[in-house]
């Protein structure tokens, strides 16, 4: 499949639309919507719970049932071999998975099976996406524990961020630093972040730190790769950059943090006893673990949901992780040139260095409010189809390219913000 072929199984791409909000939520082609809706048909004709159709979920078929519905015969990919194929693209390593509602849901669940000591705390930067504040406000309120914040906001325009980034946060790491928590994508500048490092200086300031990484912009968009990174746990989904249907978060966690009597992790369902351990934790999980399917509790997960993961799976392995993440730092490249032309413009950090990934943001002079930057953005889409977002305060415009983009949206881009500004 070429770029161009990619591009033909959105809608809105055919629609000629210029969709520059990956960052938010993926596009959905037509091979995941036909493969979700085609499930939804057959469980509808066949009984959701009917063995034959559990079996089709855990393991995949054919239709159990010769043509399926509507006579076309449909193989459908089962949760066990989606399990093993995600493990491998995430380079999980000794470590269990489980599905979640989104990003969010999973750093929620993570954050909460500690058991917190009194008196313990609690260490994100002021560069996190806001669920990252709010799940440590939670954990806040629900335990003795305290919040510390990393100032590094004001570092990403210097030219060695990096390790400014790391002493930032490390210099914030102290004996009773439980949980630390940090992206490996910036979600507003796109910037890639040099997680292993940072890592590996916390746990030498502390070795029982438990290091959580948000990878909400990784999977789908740049390679995953979560042993390599070396942290505890990692959370991510599939509705944003693998274009999978929404519900599709995924929680990796070690099976050495797992085994350890001070984390339980919360996630509980309808089956199966709560006790402790991570082979109970898997056998409740409304999701999966790597090694058994069959205690899935089929009320909690929406199996359709399961099955255009499978389908957005299948597009980003036909185009390749290593060449989807040349193409989207390829566009953002070139949307960075093109926007150099527009007056009232200037592209942040991130944009043209070597960790940029495919968010480019920038600064409009004079719209400084949200009133404004919303505005703004409502113009673009009305009348030149940009659809892309503004972030943060003060507001910045996020455009996120994707393999299904191209030249033409860059300078769908480019003429609107020229004509508007
Ligand atoms: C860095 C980052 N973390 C977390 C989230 C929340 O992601 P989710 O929608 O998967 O909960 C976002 C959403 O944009 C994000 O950008």
């Amino acid at each position: 499949m070429d770029w161009q072929e990619a591009r033909a199984q959105f809608a809105a791409c055919r629609r000629g639309i210029a969709y520059l909000n990956t960052g938010a939520l993926g596009l959905i082609s037509d091979r995941v919507a036909d493969a979700e809706a085609a499930w939804k048909e057959y469980v509808r004709e066949y009984g959701r719970a009917s063995p034959s159709v559990l079996g089709c979920i855990e393991n995949g078929a054919q239709a159990a049932f010769g043509d399926g519905p509507g006579g076309a015969a449909r193989t459908w990919v089962g949760v066990n071999r989606l399990s093993e194929r995600l493990a491998d693209l995430m380079h999980v390593g000794d470590s269990q998975m489980y599905f979640t509602a989104n990003t969010t849901d999973g750093m929620a669940r993570a954050s909460a099976s500690l058991r917190w000591a009194p008196g313990e705390r609690l260490l994100i930067t002021d560069a996190e996406h806001n669920s990252v504040p709010a799940n440590a406000r939670d954990a806040a309120s629900e335990h003795p524990i305290s919040i510390d914040v990393a100032k590094v906001q004001d570092l990403f325009g210097e030219k060695d961020f990096e390790q400014k980034w790391i002493d930032a946060i490390v210099d914030k790491v102290a004996a009773n630093t439980r949980l630390v928590v940090v992206s490996e994508i910036l979600w507003h500048l796109g910037l890639v972040l040099p997680v292993p490092e940072l890592v590996r200086r916390c746990k030498v300031k502390n070795p029982s730190t438990v290091v959580m990484v948000d990878g909400a912009h990784t999977l789908g968009q740049l390679e995953v790769n979560v042993q390599g990174l070396g942290c505890d746990m990692y959370a991510t989904a599939g509705h944003k950059w693998l274009c999978a249907p929404s519900g599709s978060g995924v929680l990796v966690v070690t099976n050495e943090l797992n085994d350890r009597k001070d984390f339980r992790l919360r996630i509980r369902r309808a089956w199966g006893e709560p006790e402790s351990g991570r082979r109970a934790a898997r056998a409740v999980d409304p999701s999966w673990g790597r090694e058994s399917t069959s205690q899935i509790d089929w009320s909690a997960v929406q199996e359709s949901t399961l099955i255009g993961l499978g389908a957005a799976l299948d597009s980003y392995e036909e185009l390749g992780v290593a060449a989807v993440a040349e193409r989207v730092r390829y566009l953002a490249t070139a949307a960075v040139e093109r926007l150099s032309t527009v007056k009232r413009i200037s592209v942040l950090p991130g944009a043209g260095a070597p960790r940029q990934t495919g968010i480019v943001a920038f600064a409009v002079d004079g719209v400084t409010n949200r009133e404004q930057a919303g505005a703004l953005v409502d113009q673009l889409e009305r009348r030149f189809k940009v659809a892309c977002r503004w972030v943060g305060d003060p507001p910045l415009v996020r455009a996120c390219f994707h393999y299904h983009n191209n030249e033409d949206d860059i300078e769908a881009l480019r003429r609107g913000l020229s004509e508007l500004l």
